[in-house]
């Protein structure tokens, strides 16, 4: 089995972090979203990996390398426009081959791991009546920002529409996608959707129309598709749920340190509380601050003097003289500082290299 992992989208509604990063190497609990994913598919025994990239490619290919680092070889597929996820297994046909794989969205961050996902792909195509694919779906509030599927009784998807405007029901599709070599032709037989893109929920709907079988799986863990900042907050806020306390970095005697905290190599923690679940990153100087639940400070960051909770903050940054700064991504190098004293909570989405100074 080979993986096709797309890390070619824009990530328009994360600007202005976008606008100089990939959104898919948007640190989480300190690691790029896309880190996960490729992790995951190592996990699960796949290692031959394809990325689909955009856009971004040189920051991807950089992040990620030829794999090796991950245990993994990857190939590198150039998605010259966004024209759609069944367009991305079209371009990908020479390196897919008559494989079977597994589609995974690099924005998508699943709490349950995919091994038991795709050996039950691998069970059930050995026995009568074989998949042509495996999707997953979750139980969503707003179905008509998703792909969306109708099981009949038995629990069988008979059908799949994409993003509609009276949901037939509220099971979306995960961004998880298993399939056979016949995806191929669905792929090339179906015509883009009105948003322009050849949709890969319609691609599927093919294979159900040709009289293929399409399985489906329940998700029992959390998913977030962290294309937005409430999201990606909340991603931060489920994987720091998992962090275990280790402290590499030095902590002064006048400094509390509460609960599951991370404080990297090199990093210095003085005069401060840091209450978890917090990361602080390698050579990162947190001085007369408080650090409160669920923030991920990256590496080489300062923050002095100031208060955060339920943020993002990424490499490079600093953080000064901020009385609160609450659910907020800062890019990375950039600089949040205050000049006047007057205390109140801020709330930020703050891009690379960016300078605000709070009067
Ligand atoms: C895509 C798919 C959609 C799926 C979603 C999962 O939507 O088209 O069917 O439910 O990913 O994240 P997009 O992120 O392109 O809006």
């Amino acid at each position: 089995m080979k993986a096709l992992i797309l890390a070619g989208g824009a990530g328009t509604r994360l600007r202005p972090i976008t606008h100089t990063r990939a959104k898919q190497l948007v640190p989480v609990a300190n690691k790029p979203i896309l880190f996960y994913g490729i992790e995951a598919m190592v996990e699960a025994g796949i290692t031959e990996i394809g990325v689909i990239v955009g856009d971004t490619r040189d920051e991807v290919m950089g992040a990620l390398g030829d794999g090796s680092a991950f245990g993994a070889a990857i190939t590198y597929i150039p998605q010259d426009e966004p024209l759609g996820l069944a367009h991305c297994v079209l371009i990908a046909h020479d390196f897919l081959g008559d494989h079977e794989f597994v589609m995974y969205l690099g924005d998508n961050l699943l709490e349950q791991d995919l091994g038991a996902f795709v050996s039950a792909f691998a069970t059930a195509r050995s026995g009568a009546a074989p998949p042509a694919a495996q999707i997953l779906l979750k139980q969503v509030p707003d179905p008509h920002r998703f792909g969306i599927a109708t099981l009949d009784a038995e629990g069988h998807v008979v059908e799949l529409v994409e993003k509609p405007d009276d949901p037939p029901s509220d099971l979306a599709l995960v961004g998880v996608y298993l399939f056979d070599p016949t995806i191929h032709e669905a792929v090339a037989a179906i015509e883009p959707s009105a948003r322009g893109e050849l949709e890969i929920t319609d691609a599927i709907q093919w294979l159900i129309d040709a009289g293929r079988r399409v399985r489906c799986e329940l998700l029992t863990g959390w998913w977030i598709d962290t294309g937005k900042l409430t999201p990606l907050l909340e991603a931060n806020r489920l994987l720091l749920e998992k962090l275990e306390r280790r402290i590499d970095g030095t902590v002064d005697g006048a400094s509390v340190l509460d609960g599951r905290v991370v404080v990297a190599e090199g990093a210095e923690v003085i005069n401060s509380t840091i209450r978890g679940p917090v990361a602080i990153g390698a050579g990162t100087r947190v001085v007369d601050s408080f650090i409160g639940p669920f923030s991920a400070i990256g590496n080489r960051c300062e923050v002095v003097n100031s208060e955060i909770e339920h943020s993002v903050v990424m490499d490079d940054s600093k953080v000064i003289d901020i009385p609160r700064l609450e659910d907020s991504l800062i890019g990375s190098d950039a600089v949040v500082a205050r000049s006047k004293l007057r205390p109140r909570a801020l709330r930020l989405m703050v891009g690379d290299h960016c300078q605000i100074d709070v009067e």
